[in-house]
């Protein structure tokens, strides 16, 4: 049988351009060859995209990419002929943050009919901001902490009437921008003289900001999502931050953040968290993967659901790869099941009617 071809399209325009190559050589490496022939896909942080013009023989994505003699200047459309005579069967896109994990580039395969893996546009885009993913998970009655949010037009209009409307939520808060990820922007608001400077930060990387009641003495709870229709989780990890919060520091640079994977929970929270894991992919609408992160309140364990990741880190080592490997799911088998799904959602659409009556 012939391999399928994979295009690992990775880098990217966003600030995570890093992490996605650290997921992108994981997936290279452990990738089953028997099955599957990859083509390293780069995105620049410029924007170009980069891909080899004959099929790579490294194992390593670096020195695969090294190969790479052909460059566009821009991102490709269906009609390049140097993409298309990389005869792709499927593109395995590891994109974190925009441009890649905001349905963006789910956009640009969609109008190129080629089956991808992981969450389509709306998902990705819903999943992306902050306010609107909120807004769903309450409509489908999911606990999500009280918050409000507003765009840079009110607060330029009216911020008396904006600080009216966040008192309610008490102290401390958090202060996000709307689309963002890896805690660029956020603060931890303890006193009402530091929320103004905070407001101005979160609108300096977003026109939508979104403030919300912080949960005490936090337990960082995270449960892996696979599948398409019929999606499953995995077994629930914790997040040990080695600061005070989750923020940029404790995720990238300080070494003493630690993840127990599977987390130590009270008799009937795991199966809470799947569940409710269950319940946020399918309000928006998920297909592939997601991992669900909740915060579960110190003092009296209430759960609430705080973000879903429509592209989590996906290194090997990787809490997302982690809680399935912990689940049974080995990452190559995970590799595997990914690309299957985007298959059958694909070839699912390609039974859907085009036309009218
Ligand atoms: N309401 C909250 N209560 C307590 N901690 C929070 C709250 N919101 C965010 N945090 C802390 O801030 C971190 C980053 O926030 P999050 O919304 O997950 O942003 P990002 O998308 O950048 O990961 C969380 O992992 C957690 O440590
Ligand atoms: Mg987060």
């Amino acid at each position: 049988m012939a391999k399928l071809r994979v295009g690992i399209v990775f880098g990217g325009r966003s600030g995570e351009h890093e992490v996605s190559v650290t997921s992108a050589s994981s997936i290279f490496m452990h990738i089953d060859r028997e099955k599957y022939q990859p083509i390293p896909i780069r995105i620049e942080k410029n924007g170009a995209w980069s891909y080899p013009d004959r099929d790579p023989r490294a194992s390593n994505v670096a020195e695969a990419i090294q190969q790479a003699k052909t460059t566009s200047a821009a991102a490709p459309r269906s009609s390049d002929p140097a993409l298309n005579a990389l005869r792709l069967d499927v593109v395995f896109p590891v994109l974190h943050g925009p441009y890649g994990e905001d349905g963006t580039v789910q956009g640009l395969f969609e109008v190129a009919d080629i089956a991808y893996v992981g969450n389509g546009v709306l998902a990705s885009a819903a999943g992306m901001d902050k306010a609107v993913m909120k807004r769903l998970f309450a409509s489908h009655g999911l606990p999500v902490c009280p918050w409000h949010s507003f765009v840079r037009a009110d607060w330029d209009r009216d911020r008396t009437a904006v600080m009216q409307q966040l008192a309610p939520l008490g102290l401390p808060v958090f202060v996000k921008p709307a689309n963002l990820g890896s805690s660029v922007g956020i603060s931890k608001v303890k006193s009402s003289a530091d929320l103004i400077p905070a407001i101005e930060v979160a609108l300096g990387f977003d026109r939508k900001v979104v403030v919300e009641a912080a949960v005490p003495r936090a337990r960082e709870i995270e449960c892996g999502i696979l599948g398409n229709d019929d999606p499953e989780a995995s077994v629930p990890g914790e997040v040990l931050p080695s600061r005070e919060f989750y923020d940029y520091q404790a995720k990238y640079l300080d070494e003493g953040s630690r993840t127990v994977v599977p987390a130590d929970l009270p008799p009937g929270m795991a199966a809470a968290v799947q569940r409710l894991s269950v319940q946020a992919f399918r309000a928006i609408d998920g297909s592939g993967l997601a991992r669900v992160d909740f915060l579960v309140n110190g003092e009296t364990g209430e759960i609430f659901l705080n973000e879903i990741n429509t592209l989590p880190g996906f290194t090997n080592i990787s809490m997302y790869s982690k809680m399935w490997e912990a689940s049974g799911v080995s990452y190559t088998a995970l590799v595997d099941r990914l690309i299957q799904l985007a298959l059958a959602r694909h070839a699912d659409k390609q039974r859907l009617r085009t036309s009218g009556l």
